[in-house]
């Protein structure tokens, strides 16, 4: 696989020993080139042959909160690359009776080759990324979700031939998931319309960076409290959930408040009859979106589930080999 070794070793150039905070660190051509590495990795594993370029390396994998897709993903990437990943809860480690958590990265950092956390904290993930010496891979924090995105990015990659010219609707909670969408779609020249409710809006500086990066490649960045303006004449309608991890508390309100913002299939109607449906999973279904459109022939929620691995392995295979 010629194509493979040349996409890999150019990103292994610029991304070894890079973290993975959030992707507006880094640069369009190297989310472009992360998506053609996972595509071609997934089809060398399909076909039983996913390269050992990881033979030997280590990737600890810490947990605040639950997962069933990030985790079991990046355990099966790190054993089809030929490495291995040991899981952990945080309450496990020390870290969870207080240890600092500067410590904790400099200690690891004497054992392992990378490190990937979902935490609660953005911040506390930055500050584990300062004190550690080795790759520190984002798994979801409360701000961002760089991993789940650029799986979104393949699975429309695969499925419409194309990114750049194409435009997302993302209809929903301004959440980690959005922000992550947001700066991907800039990446790739997407055009990208988030629709919030008045008061769940996107953090602004990000949608300010993103829309830079995005004038670059030639789209737009655009936020509303309309969900028909997102939706219109989209190729993509993405949404997630109302309530997030460590929301809880909140859940009535969220409930009350998005009530206006479901994917179904009145709204659908408005975007281009082959639009693809995405959710990055868990979905509550007749909340956020309806069951016939999440169970629905435009419904692409499974393939893109399966691309966590293979995004996942595209930046192992960059930043670790
Ligand atoms: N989409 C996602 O990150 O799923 P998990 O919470 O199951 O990891
Ligand atoms: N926004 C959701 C995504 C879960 C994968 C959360 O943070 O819970």
């Amino acid at each position: 696989m010629k194509l493979l070794e040349e996409v890999q070793l150019k990103l292994v150039s610029s991304l070894k020993g890079k973290d993975l905070l959030t992707l507006l660190d880094y640069t369009s051509e190297e989310v472009q080139d992360l998506i053609k590495l996972a595509t071609q990795l997934k089809a060398l594993t399909k076909e039983g042959k996913c390269p050992k370029l990881l033979d030997g390396k280590t990737l600890a994998m810490i947990f605040e909160k639950n997962s069933t897709r990030t985790r079991i993903s990046f355990e099966v990437g790190m054993h089809q690359l030929g490495g291995k990943s040991m899981f952990m809860h945080s309450r496990d480690l020390q870290i969870g009776r207080g240890e600092p958590i500067s410590d904790t990265g400099k200690v690891l950092s004497g054992y392992l080759d990378a490190i990937m956390i979902r935490a609660n904290s953005h911040e506390m993930v930055k500050e584990l990324a300062e004190h550690a010496t080795i790759p520190v891979i984002n798994g979801l924090t409360d701000i961002y979700h760089p991993c789940q995105a650029l799986a979104d990015l393949e699975t429309i990659a695969e499925n419409k031939g194309t990114l750049k010219g194409l435009k997302v609707g993302y209809v929903g909670d301004g959440n980690n998931v959005a922000h992550s969408l947001v700066v991907a779609a800039a990446h790739v020249g997407m055009d990208i319309v988030v629709a919030t409710p008045d008061g769940y809006e996107c953090n602004e500086e990000i949608i300010a960076k993103a829309a830079e990066i995005a004038k670059a490649n030639g789209s737009i960045v655009a936020v509303t409290n309309d969900p028909v303006e997102a939706v219109m004449n989209a190729d993509v309608v993405y949404t997630d959930v109302w309530t997030s991890m460590g929301q809880e508390e909140e859940s009535k309100k969220r409930l009350a408040d998005f009530k206006d913002y479901q994917i179904n299939d009145e709204l659908v109607k408005f975007a281009k009859p082959n639009y693809m449906f995405l959710h990055c999973l868990p979905a509550h279904r007749e909340e956020e979106v309806a069951t016939s459109v999440i169970d629905g022939p435009n419904s692409y929620v499974f393939e893109q589930a399966e691309n966590r691995l293979h995004a996942q392995k595209a930046v192992l295979a960059s930043i670790l080999a």
